[in-house]
């Protein structure tokens, strides 16, 4: 069986380096490393409506994601880069599997089941108080993105495990009811993905407001770094990489003999500036080009649009002719 990777990402926010490092690096790597039509990424802006209500974020996050994507070395010639809304068939897909998976299935997923703790544990008389349909089945629609394409390998953070599953529990339903049209996916979980540090020593996510945007201009990249959190060890005084955010985000950047030598720095008491310093050097110097790019497509959005229109066509390729299949599958045909 081929090779199939396909992985989205939820609109709701801007890149920031973690996810540069966690995700985006990886995965352009992996893909410009691939065959040429076996990797799919998609903006996952159907599923950013269950958490984003609003359209400005949604739509500026769209564009934001796309264009570090680009400016970061993703070749669309190679991968299918595409937005989720601009392919009706999935949606269609997401109806049809509505009807085929157990809402019991729905009941056990954690994010819902963790939404329904939070409501119990501040004693509200309703359990189901603030989740929409759209939280509720967002299992569903993830499994519909995934088997619309036939994807074999998806890459994802461990949280999604479970959404995995609940794709081959659905897949397995709609084979074993109708036809066997789809393939069982598997999550693909890197352990060794580094989980980089934010400015307050804890793991850099929006949710601490710990982070350290991937393409602001240089000055306020600086700035940023220059808040990260030290203790107050002064100049002179040996200090411990092993114990310290910014070595821990340098090692994300260096090559190995960078690396040695920052430990020798902190062995001979660096200052915490001086070694703020060169973590912004280090980082810069890896994201001054892409940031070029970045804010220069950032300029032209049409220029985006145009390579988003231009993946959507090459997925609906695709999904077209397997929804047909699907349709007469559970049958919906034409009359005649
Ligand atoms: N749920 C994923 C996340 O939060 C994003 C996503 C949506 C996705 N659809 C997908 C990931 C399909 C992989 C495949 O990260």
């Amino acid at each position: 069986m081929k090779k199939r990777v396909l992985t989205g990402i939820n609109t709701t926010g801007i890149p920031h380096l973690g996810n540069y490092v966690g995700a985006i690096r990886p995965a352009i790597a992996a893909a410009n490393r691939q065959a040429q039509g076996e990797s799919f990424l998609f903006l996952a802006d159907l599923h950013a409506l269950i958490k984003c209500h609003d359209p400005e974020t949604v739509h500026q996050s769209s564009l934001a994601i796309a264009a570090t994507w680009l400016a970061c070395g993703l070749d669309p010639e190679k991968v299918t880069l595409y937005r989720q809304s601009d392919i009706p068939e999935i949606t269609e897909l997401n109806w049809i599997f509505n009807c085929v998976c157990a809402k019991g299935l729905m009941n056990r997923a954690h994010a819902y089941k963790a939404a329904v703790d939070a409501n119990n544990a501040d004693n509200n008389a309703d359990p189901d108080h603030g989740i929409s349909m759209g939280l509720f089945c967002y299992p569903v629609l993830m499994a519909a993105d995934i088997l619309m394409f036939n994807a074999t390998h998806v890459p994802v953070g461990r949280d999604q495990i479970q959404h995995l599953e609940m794709a081959r529990d659905i897949a397995a339903r709609f084979n074993h009811r109708y036809e066997n049209l789809f393939v069982m996916p598997e999550a693909v979980v890197d352990d060794n993905v580094a989980l980089l540090t934010g400015t307050d020593g804890r793991k850099m996510s929006k949710s601490y407001g710990n982070t350290i945007a991937l393409f602001e201009p240089e000055k306020a990249l600086r700035k940023q770094i220059m808040k990260i959190v030290t203790n107050s060890q002064a100049p002179g005084e040996p200090k411990n990489p092993d114990d310290s955010a910014i070595f821990d985000i340098y090692r994300a950047f260096a090559g190995a003999e960078e690396i040695a030598a920052m430990r020798r720095h902190y062995a001979e008491g660096i200052s915490w500036g001086d070694a703020k310093q060169m973590l912004f050097e280090r980082i810069n110097t890896e994201l001054s080009t892409p940031r070029e790019i970045y804010h220069s497509l950032m300029a032209e959005p049409a220029k985006i649009e145009a390579v988003l229109q231009a993946g959507a066509e090459k997925a609906r390729r695709e999904s077209r002719a397997f929804l047909a299949q699907i349709r007469h599958a559970v049958g919906i045909r034409p009359l005649a």
